[in-house]
Parts: structure tokens; sequence; C-alpha cells
């Protein structure tokens, strides 16, 4: 196993607004500075989002994703985050996505937010599994809908 390859899995509040537009703008944003650093850094991942909340995964060596998140975490643009999963892996489910944008009219993205809200962000209901398929599922779904939409 490549000992150095980890992957984080984590949950958090959208504070950015309740305006969908806005919400998107942001989004634009926060994909673009994330693909041109996760580059440098070697992270790959995805990231979901609807107005109330985010799901990220973060691959990478450990020291990276970990420094990655630290400034993540600083973002005033969510809150009340939950890391659900940061654990060594074989290889990555992303290694072609610097940050993959996963789950935009997709169903099981609606519903995994759905739970994550009815959970209360409460991590005994939310296991890095259940977030981790959501969002490997939704990739999957967008990348046989619109090959383009890959992103590395
Ligand atoms: C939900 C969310 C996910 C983000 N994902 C990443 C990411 O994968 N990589 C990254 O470098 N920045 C990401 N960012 C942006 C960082 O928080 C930060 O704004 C950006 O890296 C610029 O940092 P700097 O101002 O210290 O240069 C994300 C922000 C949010 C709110």
């Amino acid at each position: 196993m490549n000992s150095d390859l980890y992957r984080m899995v984590y949950l958090s509040r959208n504070n950015i607004s309740t305006d969908e537009a806005i919400v998107r703008k942001e989004i634009v944003q926060i994909l673009r500075s994330a693909r041109e650093k996760n580059v440098k850094e070697d992270i790959t991942g995805a990231l979901m989002f609807n107005t109330a909340c985010f799901a990220q995964i973060l691959e990478g060596p450990r020291d990276n994703v970990k420094k990655t998140f630290d400034r993540i975490e600083c973002d005033g643009r969510h809150s009340d985050i939950v890391i659900l999963d940061f654990n060594q892996i074989e290889k990555r489910a992303f290694p072609n996505w610097s940050m993959a944008h996963v789950g935009e009219d997709s169903t099981s993205a609606d519903r995994f937010f759905m739970i994550a809200e009815e959970t209360n962000f409460n991590p005994e209901h939310l296991s890095g599994d259940h977030v981790f398929n959501a969002l490997l599922a939704s990739l999957d779904e967008a990348d046989t809908a619109s090959p383009s939409s890959k992103a590395a």
C-alpha cells in the first residue's frame, strides 16, 4: 500500500446565502481557486453542495490534505465542519479531478443532503462511507451525462 495516500471526507454548513444564484457564483470562485491550488499540492477530490451544506472529499499525501483542509476550515463561507473520515487509502477514487463538482441536478445528491439535514449533522448518523458513496455515484451520473464536465 502507498503509505502516504489519505482521504478526508467532511460535511459543513453553507453560509454563503439562501439565494441559489449567489451560491453558484461563489462556487465558481471556490472551484477555480481549489483547482489551481490542488494541482500544486497533488490533491484530488470532489465537492458537492446545495444552499444548505457542502460535502467534500480531499485525497492526496497526508500533509498536503491536512494543509489544504486547514486552509478550507478557516473559510467563512461555511461552518459546523464535521470530519467524517481521514484515513489511509490504497488508491484515489477521483484521480482525474483536481476538484470535481458533483451532484448538480442529481437525485442522489438531494437525497443525501436531506439525510444530512434530518440528522442535524450528527456524525453518528452520517458515515464517511455514506458521503463518499454519494459523491462517487453523483460523479458517475455527471460523467455519463456530460463528459465535458471533467475538470482536471
Ligand atoms: C466548501 C469549500 C471547499 C473548498 N475547497 C478547496 C480546495 O479543495 N482547495 C483549496 O485550495 N481551496 C478550497 N477552498 C477555498 C479555500 O477555503 C480558500 O479560500 C482558498 O484556498 C484561498 O486561500 P488563500 O486566501 O489562503 O490563498 C474551499 C472553500 C470552501 C468554502
